[in-house]
């Protein structure tokens, strides 16, 4: 019984599939007849835009271009049967016809001077240029985001000193000549008012305040740099102050020894520009601009905060507004400039400096816009724009122009690794904080030392005197 039940329900699985099927075909073949464009040539205008037009000039004066938007053509002229044709801009004519326009506006100009069908360049529909130009629907979308130098790595001429918080190298230092004062003072003291070689902590023949202040200070930096060291104990207050000293050191080095390999061993990174705001407080790295995009009206529009900084900056360098892609590309090799532009265009241009060098150079920042949608633009009016409109329609759900995109890129995976690890692996700088018991600790024992020192020689007084009484009887 269940497997009667389970071929029947098969049976009706396989005709509504097959009807479906039928459904669908019969849908293909009517939308097909419609938009046979029986083999039209259609001329597109192209410039160089990674990974979506990457042109290469061949040694014939021809360009290839292996980025994804020929795919998209491929298939359109496919499906609607069409043969496509492609100039690539600028070109001699165009640069005697308009002069030396931006990569964008020249495409705009060439489209609505019906010079081309359309243009091979994906290009944001904005309200001004929808006016004068048709625009398929998007085939591409993404936020904008800029690409920026890696930044470099920070001076180590001085990685030695990190390891402590300079409030804490300021305490130490006073630690250490506060014990060396009293220890100086503790034999000046001894040597001068008893000064028998037996009882007293002389430690040089010559009994100067010098002598012992550097002798006490070399013991002070062998315990600081492990080195080690005796020190003649023969007093209860010496012994104090020297334990608790060497107590202190041994908190101190080891805290020390235990970052110090960190800070020496990793390389610490200047901060890296992911915002506008990093842009303006970076010295070494100037924003350049693609003209008639949407990032330079930002900028050059911006009325406060960062991007204002930046346009004003942008107007006293005009030269820092570009005509082309090809323009930018050479600047950004000098890793001197930043530039805003499709997060694609920031990650090809990563992966292409990688295949160039080997080496990971620069690094695409936080998005700074909403997501951006690119379209073919087509002449205004023209009766193209629905065909196409609905072809690319059909094509966008395929999944396929993702696809292509991520497959005109070169590969570079390293280049795209997480580094904020790296930066976290460092540890903090040890602060007074983490270090007050230790100090605490020096702070009583000197106390203690003190109290002792007194005591003994109140003691040693009061005997000397009685000895002397005792003589002069
Ligand atoms: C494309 O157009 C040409 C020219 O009209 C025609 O000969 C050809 O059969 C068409 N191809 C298809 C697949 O419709
Ligand atoms: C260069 O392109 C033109 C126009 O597309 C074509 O006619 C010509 O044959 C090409 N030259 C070579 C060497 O492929």
């Amino acid at each position: 019984m269940p497997f009667r039940h389970a071929m029947i329900l098969l049976m009706v699985l396989g005709i509504s599939c097959s009807l479906a099927a039928i459904g669908s075909s019969l849908a293909v073949s009517r939308y097909e007849k419609s938009t046979n464009l029986n083999g039209i040539p259609l001329k597109f205008a192209a410039t160089h835009f990674p990974p979506h037009n990457i042109l290469t000039l061949m040694p014939n004066g021809n360009y290839t271009d292996i980025g994804s938007t020929p795919l998209y053509f491929a298939w359109l002229a496919e499906k609607l049967n069409f043969t496509i044709s492609y100039d690539y801009l600028p070109n001699e004519i165009t640069k005697s016809q308009y002069g030396n326009l931006g990569d964008i506006a020249l495409v705009l100009k060439v489209v609505q001077d019906k010079k081309f069908d359309g243009s091979s360049r994906f290009i944001i529909a904005s309200s001004e240029r929808m006016k004068t130009t048709d625009f398929a629907i998007f085939m591409w979308a993404e936020s904008l985001a800029m690409v920026v130098p890696l930044p470099g790595e920070e001076h180590r001429i001085f990685a030695f000193v990190h390891p402590f918080q300079s409030t804490v190298w300021l305490l130490i230092f006073i630690a250490g000549f506060t014990i060396v004062v009293f220890m100086t003072l503790f034999s000046a003291i001894d040597c001068n008012f008893f000064s028998s070689p037996e009882t007293s902590v002389c430690i040089t023949r010559k009994c100067t305040i010098n002598g012992w202040f550097t002798y006490y200070l070399m013991y002070i930096i062998n315990t600081m740099t492990n080195q080690g060291n005796a020190i003649s104990l023969r007093r209860l207050s010496f012994r104090i102050l020297v334990g608790v000293w060497v107590l202190v050191a041994t908190v101190l080095v080891n805290s020390y020894s235990g970052t110090v390999i960190s800070y020496l061993t990793i390389p610490n990174m200047k901060p890296p520009i992911n915002t506008f705001e990093d842009l303006v407080a970076s010295e070494d790295v100037e924003l350049i601009l693609l003209a008639d995009t949407m990032t330079k009206k930002q900028i050059m529009e911006a009325t406060r905060g960062a991007q204002k900084i930046l346009g004003d900056d942008i107007r006293a360098h005009p030269d820092r507004i570009l005509n082309s892609i090809e323009e930018a590309t050479v600047r950004l090799k000098t890793e001197r400039y930043a530039f805003g532009n499709s997060q694609s265009f920031s990650n090809s241009f990563i992966a292409s400096q990688f295949q160039e060098n080997g080496k990971c150079r620069f690094k695409t920042s936080d998005p700074y816009s909403m997501t951006m949608f690119y379209s073919m633009p087509l002449q205004k009016d023209s009766k193209y724009t629905p065909i196409f409109k609905y072809a690319l329609m059909e094509l966008w759900e395929t999944g396929l122009p993702e696809y292509w995109v991520k497959n005109s890129m070169l590969r570079a995976p390293k280049c795209f690794e997480k580094t904020k690890l790296r930066r976290t692996a460092i540890p903090k700088p040890i602060g007074l904080d983490d270090l007050a018991g230790a100090f605490f600790v020096l702070g009583v024992g000197v106390g203690l030392a003190v109290f002792f020192f007194l005591v003994e020689n109140m003691i040693r007084f009061i005997s000397l005197a009685k000895s002397t009484a005792t003589q002069k009887q």
